[in-house]
């Protein structure tokens, strides 16, 4: 299934958009009664997407891993914070379809969660630098981007923090085409609520245009675990258009869906806490209600996207219909052996696993 439910709906696209098959699809719809019973409490399981490291890039990267294939490059470059999911995901996916990643951190608050990370990257066989915040990462995507100009045997695809494009966005748009279908086979009517966390945004855009295709009676409330000066409604709506007028283009008659994008979405702006990657106590509290599902999230994302779902339903307790909750990080890979990976780390990381945390924010 995955972007396949797109392809047997518009079949068009199975020529006209290039596709890596690398997930676990479908990805299970459960039920969490125990949560919430009345709203009816769904998870969209995307944790489970991939089985050395799932979550919520791997639809992204079925579409930017065959574009980076198909444009002949050897290596992925692409920037996040300390325990970025997304340069982890880039690095176990792209090691499968044989190409190299390297990742630019910068810095966020360090917690065992960021430290995990961290060593995965080891694991997963990421190179590695240190480039402290934001314009480091703006400086150093320049130095490559001016290498490759002026060394056109320097072949390396740059890929921006979060990998969100109109490209990358098609993923979510057959992840709701996928839910659809799953809702009808179990008899479930469309959710009247959705809710997803939302960084770079790609993910909520791509739920977004989903949502206004298939035409389905939802709100999609993406909880912003950003400053607002790096996420707005408006990046939402404009990604979730330009990943529709790309649909469009390779063939599909995407209707009248782009009118109906701006009344599809709520940004749930009150979770964020000090700031990005800072826990809250009511994404810890969430984290706890969910843990006794069986359901694990982390502080930085997932657990701040369940503190709003939480919220809702307690605001509709006793009301029919159903909220769904996208699990969007990744629960299937494999904890790290600390001793063996620790060594390997770029000395420029040492200092996460010194104690001092943050001392170079
Ligand atoms: C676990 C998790 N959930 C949600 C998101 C947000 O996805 P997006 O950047 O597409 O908004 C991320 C991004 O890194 C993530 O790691």
């Amino acid at each position: 299934m995955s972007i396949k439910t797109l392809f047997a709906r518009y079949p068009v696209l199975e020529k006209t958009v290039p596709h890596v098959e690398l997930g676990n699809w479908p990805t299970p719809l459960e039920r969490l009664p125990g949560i919430s019973a009345e709203p009816l409490l769904l998870i969209k399981r995307e944790d489970l997407s991939h089985p050395l490291y799932g979550g919520n890039k791997v639809r992204k990267l079925e579409l930017i891993l065959a574009d980076v294939l198909r444009k002949g490059f050897p290596e992925v470059i692409t920037s996040g914070g300390l325990g970025s999911h997304h340069i982890l995901a880039v690095a176990a996916l792209g090691r499968e379809v044989g190409l190299r990643t390297t990742g630019l951190f910068f810095s966020q608050p360090v917690n065992e969660h960021v430290k995990k990370n961290l060593l995965l990257e080891v694991e997963f066989g990421a190179e590695m630098h240190y480039v402290r915040n934001y314009l480091g990462v703006a400086l150093n995507y320049l130095r490559y981007y001016l290498g490759r100009r002026f060394n056109p045997r320097r072949k390396t695809y740059l890929l921006m923090p979060g990998g969100s494009n109109a490209l990358s966005s098609l993923g979510y748009i057959g992840a709701v085409v996928e839910l659809e279908q799953q809702l009808r086979e179990q008899g479930l009517p469309d959710p009247e609520a959705l809710f997803v966390a939302a960084g770079t945004g790609g993910t909520a855009a791509g739920l977004l245009a989903g949502i206004a295709l298939t035409g389905m009676e939802t709100k999609l409330h993406a909880v912003r675990v950003v400053p607002p000066i790096l996420l707005g409604r408006r990046k939402i709506v404009s990604l979730a258009r330009s990943s529709l007028k790309l649909l469009a283009r390779r063939g599909a008659d995407i209707g009248e869906a782009v009118r109906r994008l701006e009344s599809r979405l709520y940004l749930e702006e009150g979770y964020l806490g000090e700031g990005y990657g800072y826990a809250t106590a009511e994404a810890d509290a969430a984290i706890n209600r969910f843990q006794e599902s069986g359901i694990r999230l982390e502080g930085c994302y997932t657990g701040k996207a369940a503190a709003a779902c939480l919220d809702y339903c307690a605001q509709k307790e006793g009301t029919a219909g159903s909220v769904l909750f996208v699990h969007t990080a990744s629960t299937t890979h494999q904890e790290c052996e600390q001793a063996e990976l620790e060594p390997k780390l770029p000395p420029e990381f040492r200092w996460c696993f010194s104690g001092s945390p943050c001392d170079k924010q």
